[in-house]
C-alpha cells in the first residue's frame, strides 16, 4: 500500500534532532502525490496497528497539523463533552483525559507505547492525532465518530513550529533552515496544505466539525456553540461565558492541567536534557498575525506563495489571517 524513502540528506535532514530522527517520506502506492514525513519509528511500530485500529462511534477525535491549536481546541472539546466537569479538568492532565495517539512514534526514545494507551481507553475515547487523513484508521470513514479538524494560517503555524522544534525537539539550527523543510513539504506531519484540504473536502459530513484557530480567537463564544451544538450539547449563556474565560490565552497558560510542561519535561528527559519550566511557555503567544515580527520580508512572500496553493481555489478554501 506505500512507499518508502529515507530522507538521508536534504531540508529534513538539516532539522532533524535526537528527539525525532531517521526520517522518512510514506507515500501511497496507488497516488505517490499523496504523502507524510513521519519518523522510521513511526513506520516500524505505528502505521499499520493505526490504519488497521478499531474505531467505535462513541469516539472523540481531534485532527491537526501540529501548532493550530489543537491543545486548546482539546481542552474545550473535553470540557463540552464532559458536561462543564471543572472538578475532573482541574485533577487531571488534559494529556491523560485526552492522549496523543502516535506520539511514542514520532518521540524517538520513548519506550511507552501511546497507541495502546489510546486504544484501551475505556468509552468514550478521547484521540488526539496530527496524522493526515491517508494515515488515518480505515475504520474512521465507516463507522464515522464525530471528528473535529482545526486549521491556523500557515505563516503563525510555521513560527510556532519553530519554537516547538526548539524548545521541545531541541533543535539548534536556523529558523530559515526550518522555513525551508517546511516549504518544501519535507518537515515532520508535511505538507502541511495537503493535509487540511483533505479535511475541507470532508468538512460537510455530519461527523465532521471544521474550525479554524482564527476563528476561535476572534469569536470565541460562536465557535463554542458550534462546538455544542456539534456535540449535541446544551447549555446557558452563562455557563459558555464562563468556558470561554476557562478557554482564554491567560487561564490557559497557568493551567498546569493544559499547559503542557510534564510532557516537554518527558521529552526533554528522553535525550538527557534538564527542563526548565521557566525557559519556554508551550502556550506562547497564541495570537492572529504574530509572524509579522518574527518572518523577514523573503520569508513572508515565500510562505505567501505557499498560503495561496493554486488547489485551493478549486475548493473554496481559504486561510484566515
Ligand atoms: P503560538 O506558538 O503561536 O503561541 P498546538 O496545541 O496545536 O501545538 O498549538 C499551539 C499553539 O496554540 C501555540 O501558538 C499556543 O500559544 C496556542 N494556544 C494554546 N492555547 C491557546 C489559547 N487559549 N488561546 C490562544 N492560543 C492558544
Amino acid at each position: 500500500m506505500f512507499n518508502f524513502e529515507k530522507l538521508d540528506d536534504g531540508p529534513a535532514k538539516n532539522i532533524s534532532t535526537e528527539v525525532t530522527a531517521d526520517m522518512v517520506k510514506i507515500s501511497l502506492k496507488s497516488d505517490p502525490s499523496k504523502y507524510c514525513i513521519m519518523p522510521q519509528k513511526f513506520v516500524d511500530q505505528d502505521l499499520e496497528r493505526i490504519k488497521n485500529m478499531e474505531i467505535f462511534e462513541d469516539d472523540i477525535w481531534i485532527v491537526t497539523y501540529p501548532k493550530c491549536g489543537t491543545t486548546w481546541t482539546q481542552e474545550m472539546i473535553w470540557m463540552i463533552h464532559n458536561n462543564l466537569d471543572y472538578e475532573t479538568s482541574s485533577k487531571v492532565q488534559l494529556a491523560d483525559r485526552f492522549p496523543f495517539l502516535e506520539w511514542s512514534g514520532i518521540i524517538k526514545n520513548f519506550t511507552i507505547d501511546t497507541f495502546e494507551d489510546c486504544k484501551t481507553r475505556p468509552r468514550p475515547r478521547y484521540i488526539k492525532s496530527h496524522l493526515p487523513l491517508f494515515l488515518l484508521p480505515d475504520q474512521l470513514w465507516t463507522v464515522k465518530p464525530k471528528i473535529i479538524y482545526v486549521a491556523r494560517n500557515p505563516k503563525d503555524t510555521v513560527v510556532s513550529w519553530f519554537h516547538h522544534h526548539t524548545h521541545l525537539h531541541c533543535y539548534n539550527g536556523t529558523k530559515e533552515d526550518l522555513i525551508e523543510a517546511f516549504l518544501t513539504d519535507l518537515m515532520l506531519y508535511s505538507p502541511m496544505n495537503d493535509h487540511v484540504l483533505d479535511f475541507w473536502k470532508i468538512r460537510d459530513q455530519p461527523n465532521i466539525l471544521f474550525l479554524f484557530f482564527e476563528d476561535m480567537k476572534r469569536n470565541l463564544d460562536q465557535e463554542v456553540k458550534r462546538a455544542v451544538k456539534f456535540l449535541d450539547k446544551n447549555f446557558s449563556q452563562e455557563e459558555i461565558d464562563k468556558l470561554c474565560k476557562h478557554l482564554s490565552f491567560e487561564s490557559v497558560k497557568d493551567n498546569k492541567m493544559i499547559n503542557k510542561n510534564e510532557e516537554i519535561r518527558m521529552i526533554k528527559e528522553s535525550i538527557g536534557v534538564k527542563f526548565d519550566p521557566n525557559a519556554f511557555s508551550f502556550v506562547r503567544k497564541g495570537q492572529v498575525g504574530g509572524y509579522k515580527k518574527e518572518l523577514t520580508a523573503k520569508e513572508n512572500e515565500m510562505l505567501d506563495e505557499y498560503s495561496k496553493w493554486p488547489t485551493f481555489e478549486e475548493f473554496g478554501f481559504e486561510y484566515r489571517f
